[in-house]
């Protein structure tokens, strides 16, 4: 199936689709929002954090690495990382600029935190992410006092230089995002006055969660995300849910392949992130979550997910923010069903680590599916089976991921050009995809 022994130049991987059965009793590595937002608040508060289970990879790294850069101490500790907190105003100046990589949650998140700092900084990323809109943190931020500027106003690298005072704002969010969101409320932990914010679509909600288990006056008020000023938080002991994100290829490949069954254990459910789990119901999914608890204000379940005949279905309006990362893999499940899907709403598609749209489009209309490009969105009729081709990974996690699924499914061998990007939110997922098809 997976065959590890043909890489290319290390950068391809042959797929070995076809007749198979998925099966196993697994884990998926931790959330990759939660971990970011558990460094970040880990390294602001007093006193030691704890984060059980973080995401160690590619992106969180980055985010370790800046803070690291700034005199916070951190280590790993087995699978749990320790950070040393150094209180909201103890950061001291980067020698360097902070990298953030490939990592858009570094750099918006960080943007906000370091508005308020009393030094200069700049935050540059790799090409991709220096070619993604920061406009859309810059103007709140600059709204709320703060002194950053980009290349055009629009992109990195982020300028910021250090002002008397961060200011009180009411935000109406003109794009559903849950880093921009998270960007002023970071920016708020330095402000004299309280924050506001309301959400058109409501996103993932981890920092709010975070910053009110950390002791942050933070709460909703008729919809709108309320924070008082002046906070500090206190370090705690946080544990990682898996990252449904993650789960969702492993989710799909468990419904598209013949009599497999697959259980993820300790997987976030967090609600604003489960529109996966309610789409794929809706495609007729055989699909249970069990064992539901609560640990740092956040879900967490074991999903179960067997062989199933999907149906396709429509998906578009206030929900995709709550399955934004998961419609690649959507996609290939719809390509795969009985039926039209048609995906609209998700433009926002379009300024993620690559064009997701145009990526996903490639891939599965390389592999002979009958799918339509919309300026937001995506319609494909689905067939029983797809050919097997090349498929460029865009540079992109998701989308590598995404198409080794449907790379599984089609009859003969695939090629997953680029495949070694998944280091950025899932370092083992082609061991894990391995295991399952034992
Ligand atoms: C994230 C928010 C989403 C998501 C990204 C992670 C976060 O981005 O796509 O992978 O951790 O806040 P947007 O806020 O741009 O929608």
């Amino acid at each position: 199936m997976v065959n590890s022994e043909k890489f290319r130049g290390g950068m391809d991987l042959i797929i070995r689709g076809g007749k198979i059965r998925l099966s196993g009793d697994i884990r998926v590595p931790g959330d990759k929002s939660i971990s970011h937002r558990g460094i970040i608040l880990g390294a602001l508060a007093n006193g030691t954090t704890t984060i059980q289970n973080i995401l160690m990879a590619e992106d969180t790294r980055k985010t370790i690495n800046c803070f690291k850069d700034m005199g916070v101490r951190m280590k790993m500790d087995g699978n749990d990382l320790q950070i040393e907190g150094i209180d909201l105003h103890g950061l001291e100046e980067p020698e360097g600029k902070l990298y953030c990589g490939n990592s858009g949650t570094t750099m918006r998140l960080l943007s906000g935190v370091m508005v308020g700092q009393k030094f200069n900084t700049i935050l540059i990323g790799d090409d991709s992410l220096n070619s993604r809109p920061m406009d859309r943190i810059i103007r709140p931020l600059a709204m709320m006092g703060g002194a950053i500027r980009g290349l055009d106003n629009r992109y990195p690298p982020l300028y910021i230089d250090p002002v008397k005072d961060i200011h009180s704002i009411y935000y109406k969010l003109p794009v559903a995002s849950a880093q921009v969101k998270s960007s002023i409320l970071l920016a708020g932990l330095y402000g004299k006055g309280d924050v506001r914010i309301e959400e058109g679509k409501v996103t993932r909600d981890h920092t709010e969660r975070m910053l009110k288990y950390f002791g942050a006056n933070i709460y909703l008020e008729d919809g709108i995300i309320c924070m008082k000023s002046g906070n500090s938080l206190e370090g705690k002991d946080v544990q990682v849910p898996g990252d449904i994100s993650s789960a969702a290829y492993f989710m799909v490949a468990g419904m598209l392949i013949e009599d497999s069954h697959i259980i993820i254990r300790d997987v976030g459910i967090n609600p604003t992130r489960t529109g996966i789990i309610h789409v794929l119901n809706r495609m007729g999914g055989d699909i249970k979550i069990s064992n539901i608890r609560v640990k740092n204000l956040e879900p967490i379940g074991d999903v179960e997910v067997r062989y199933s005949t999907l149906t396709g279905v429509e998906i578009g309006g206030d929900t995709v923010a709550t399955m934004i990362d998961e419609i690649p893999i959507i996609a290939v499940a719809a390509a795969f069903s009985k039926g039209k899907t048609v995906i609209r709403d998700v433009e926002e598609l379009r300024y993620k680590e690559c064009d997701r749209i145009r990526a996903i489009y490639n891939g599965l209309n390389g592999m002979g599916a009958d799918i339509k490009e919309l300026p937001d969105g995506l319609i494909i009729e689905g067939r029983k089976t797809l050919e097997p081709a090349t498929l460029n990974s865009y540079g992109d996690h998701r989308i590598a991921m995404a198409l080794s699924i449907a790379a599984l499914k089609a009859k003969g061998e695939s090629t997953i050009t680029g495949h070694e990007v998944v280091e950025i939110s899932y370092p083992d997922f082609y061991k894990t995809l391995w295991k399952v098809s034992q």
